[in-house]
């Protein structure tokens, strides 16, 4: 515990989310830092059980300062990867520039290491404060092109699915247990909570299902281009038979993921963003173009 941490009073805890009210004081914490009210989680089936939360907390229960780690395996370069992903890292001001925050980090990335993680990812508009632990950043492509010929309609339904519906939630859940990773060189291969998460977050994301092929598209569109964010399904489709069964004809087409399994190739384009992807460890010699889909965002 550090000194900082002793002259408050502050408790240290970890694991704690099997506790009601520490849950609900690490939501107050993230509303509180930074607007997001992470408790509609509760809707899509809890917390990921496999967060591993870091946190001091006062002598009322106040959550003064956290820092949470998860597993997120991945396919990396073709290879399946026991990845972690770093999130939910936030210190009440009164509590800040203390030596709170590089505790907690030292104890999640410790964490990570005990447990033989060979990958860490995080997402941080502060890059320079992860680098001293080993991380680097992690520059990501989106993917731009013409569509692919145009395939015929495929049979099968197709049906918008709304993250209001308790239905559609648990057909998503179902579909994501059972997904392939959407690329073989960077794709998170099994993550429900932040795909949930992100389709609740951003209103303009479109979550679509194909029943022919048990898949949910994640997409979104303006008037130039059909913007594709994300694929869960058993296989991957092809990008004609996505737009083929979208019934959909765009001049232009932007994928936000490395769009090997795809049977299509765009032009690479910088994306651009304040927030910096940051990855550590002995898998973190990626050799291909990557991005993170938007839908694994956390
Ligand atoms: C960023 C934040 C978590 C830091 O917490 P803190 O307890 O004040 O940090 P600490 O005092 O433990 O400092 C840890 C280290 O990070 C550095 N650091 C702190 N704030 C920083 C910032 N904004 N940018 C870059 N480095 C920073 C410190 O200099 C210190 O470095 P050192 O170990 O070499 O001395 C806190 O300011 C906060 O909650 N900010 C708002 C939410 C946020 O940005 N969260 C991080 C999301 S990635």
């Amino acid at each position: 515990m550090t000194a900082a941490a002793n002259s408050h009073g502050l408790t240290f805890r970890q694991d704690y989310f099997g506790d009601p009210p520490a849950w609900a004081a690490l939501v107050a914490l993230l509303e509180d830092t930074f607007g997001i009210d992470v408790s509609i989680q509760d809707r899509f089936g809890g917390p990921d059980p496999t967060s591993m939360p870091f946190g001091y907390f006062d002598e009322s229960g106040v959550s003064a300062a956290n820092f949470s780690g998860f597993s997120m395996p991945m396919m990396v370069d073709g290879r399946l990867v026991k990845a972690a992903g770093f999130q939910s890292g936030a210190v009440r001001p009164q509590w800040r520039g203390q030596g709170l925050y590089r505790d907690l980090m030292n104890r999640a990335f410790g964490w990570c290491d005990e447990q033989g993680f060979e990958l860490g990812i995080l997402l941080t508009d502060k890059p320079a404060m992860y680098e001293p632990y080993g991380f680097r950043v992690l520059p990501q492509q989106r993917f731009l092109g013409a569509p692919p010929p145009a395939e015929t309609r495929l049979a099968g339904t197709v049906r918008e699915l709304s993250l209001d519906n308790a239905g559609d939630i648990t057909l998503i859940r179902r579909v994501l247990r059972e997904r392939t990773p959407v690329s073989s060189v960077f794709a998170a291969t099994a993550q429900a909570e932040m795909f949930l998460l992100n389709g609740f977050f951003d209103p303009d994301v479109r979550l679509t299902y194909l029943d022919q092929f048990e898949a949910v598209i994640a997409w979104k569109e303006d008037e130039t281009s059909f913007q594709l964010l994300d694929i869960a399904g058993k296989t991957i489709l092809p990008l004609s038979a996505i737009l083929g069964s979208f019934d959909r004809r765009p001049d232009r087409v932007e994928v936000f993921f490395p769009p090997d399994r795809l049977d299509w190739q765009g032009t690479q384009e910088t994306f651009e963003s304040d927030i910096s992807l940051m990855v550590r460890g002995s898998a973190a010699g990626l050799s291909g173009p990557v991005m993170l889909s938007p839908m694994a965002e956390f």
